[in-house]
Formats: C-alpha cells, structure tokens, sequence
C-alpha cells in the first residue's frame, strides 16, 4: 500500500487528522464530491478512479463502520455494536450515529484535497445536516453524481464482488479479478467476501436505498447539483462519462 493511501486511511478510518498531507495546498479549486446510487451500482469502483485522477481523498461510511469493526473485534461502544448489526442485516445505521462518526471526522470535510463522499448521506436528514455544514464552512459541493442500472446487473455485481480486507480495494471474480486468486493486486492483502453481500442482506440493502436513498436524487437535483450517470458498461467506460459530466460543472464552480 503507498505512504499516501495509508496516510488517508488513518484520517478518515481512525477518526484523526494527525499525519494527513493534502496533495493541494489551495482550497479552492479542489473536487468535493457527492456519490449516490443503489448498493452494488459501482460507487467504490468509480471512487478508486476518480480519486487516481483527482487527488481526492475516498471517504466511505461503509468502510468506516467495517474498519472499526475489524479493530475492536466488534467491542466497541454500544452505540457502535448497534451499527454493526445493523449493517450486518442490511439495514441502514441510526443517522445519529452516522452523524456522530462523521463530524468526529469533519476536518476530512475541510481538507484542501476535496472528498469523495460514498455512503454517505444516505437520508434526508444526512445530506441536510451535510449541507448545513458545507454551508456554514463555505465549501460548495463541486457536484453529486447518481450512478443507475437495472437490478439484475447490480445483482450479478454482488455476489461476485471480493474486498481487500486491508486496503479496501474492490474486484470482482469475472469483470475485474485480481491478478492472483484472492490476493489484493495493490498491497498483498486477502480478499474477503462481505457478509453483507448474500442474497437476505442484499434484497434488504436494496429496499432501504428505495425507500432511504432514493428521495435524496430530488434534494440534489433542486440544489441543481446532480449528474446522473448510466452506469452499465466497463470500469472505464462509466469512468469516461462521469469525468464528461463533472468537468465542465467544475469549471462552473471554480469560475
Ligand atoms: P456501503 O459500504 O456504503 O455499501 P453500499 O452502498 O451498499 O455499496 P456497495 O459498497 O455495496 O457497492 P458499490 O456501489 O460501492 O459497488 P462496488 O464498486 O463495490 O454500506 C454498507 C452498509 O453500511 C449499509 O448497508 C449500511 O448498513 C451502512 N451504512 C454505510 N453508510 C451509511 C449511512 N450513511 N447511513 C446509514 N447506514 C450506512 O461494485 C460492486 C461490484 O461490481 C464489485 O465487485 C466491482 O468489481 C464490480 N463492478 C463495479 N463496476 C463495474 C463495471 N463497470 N463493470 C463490471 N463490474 C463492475
């Protein structure tokens, strides 16, 4: 794993600022980015992209909440313990506690560097304190991307879909497979299968995006904030059209 993927981690997974080192020194014309779009859609793949050519740090709640799992052994407090069973069920986490570990975490959000927000916000009241708060630090969002395909595609995504269980990197046993079998190609690490990944977890994962998720496409779009992106097509592909919508709305926002 390079220097500097470690250094982002222990940001935003660890919960401290101590050791980040933005790549950019000026604020402004630095990405903050919005990913929203059902589970399995590609966010992570399209965020390990985007964050190659834009110098963005990767922030996920998803491997947030999995990171302090693997590091208490699940004896966190109980606020935590709750989280993880959630998670476990494909339900979505209290968005009290998503709160709390996000603005623990709120000088990732002020980092020069910009963000890649994936997971999160995820309801109305997320992304409505998130706004407050970019609002309040003067830091627009530079856009929100909504990646869409059709189920039985995201379907065959998960259940083929391997994690590294150190640094996070995404495959997947057909369409991107790691050059050894079950051995991360950026650090060595061992992939694993998320528990969330089975079919009980998936059809629940799927529900709460509809019901939870969904409604947060409107918010956005009002704001006049939103790309929606197909996201059928090879890694590079949906790479490609994502950089085509976000380009010309970055100009707009740092002109
Ligand atoms: P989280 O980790 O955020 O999971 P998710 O949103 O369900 O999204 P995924 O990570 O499953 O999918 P993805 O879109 O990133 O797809 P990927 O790139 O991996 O959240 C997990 C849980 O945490 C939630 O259920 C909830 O409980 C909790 N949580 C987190 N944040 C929360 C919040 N804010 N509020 C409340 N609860 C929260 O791709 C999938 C597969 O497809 C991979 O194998 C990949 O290799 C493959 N693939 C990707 N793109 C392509 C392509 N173009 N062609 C072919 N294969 C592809």
């Amino acid at each position: 794993m390079s220097a500097l993927k470690k250094i982002e981690q222990t940001g935003w997974l660890r919960g401290s600022s101590a050791g980040c080192r933005p790549r950019f020194r000026e604020r402004r014309n630095c990405w903050r980015l919005v990913l929203l779009g059902p589970p399995g859609v590609g966010k992570g793949t399209q965020s390990q992209l985007l964050k190659q050519r834009l110098g963005t740090c990767h922030l996920s709640t998803g491997d947030l909440f999995r990171a302090a799992c693997s590091r208490t052994g699940c004896n966190s407090t109980p606020a935590m313990v709750e989280a993880l069973n959630f998670m476990r069920r494909g339900e979505l986490v209290p968005d009290s506690t998503v709160w709390d570990m996000v603005r623990e975490r709120s000088e990732c959000l002020q980092c020069r560097a910009g963000f890649l927000l994936d997971g999160f916000p995820r309801t109305l009241p997320q992304a409505e304190q998130l706004q407050a708060f970019l609002e309040e630090a003067l830091l627009p969002l530079t856009g929100v991307v909504e990646y869409k395909m059709p189920l039985d595609v995201i379907i065959q995504r998960l259940s083929g879909r391997r994690v590294c269980e150190s640094c996070n990197a995404v495959f997947h046993i057909t369409s991107r497979p790691p050059k050894v079998e079950g051995v991360c190609n950026d650090c060595g690490g061992r992939l694993y299968q998320r528990p969330d990944d089975c079919p009980a977890s998936i059809s629940v994962r799927m529900e709460a995006y509809q019901k939870s998720t969904a409604p947060l496409i409107h918010y956005y779009a009002d704001l006049g904030l939103l790309a929606s992106i197909d996201a059928d097509g090879t890694a590079d592909q949906v790479f490609a059209r994502t950089m085509g919508a976000l380009v010309p709305r970055a100009r707009r926002v740092n002109n």
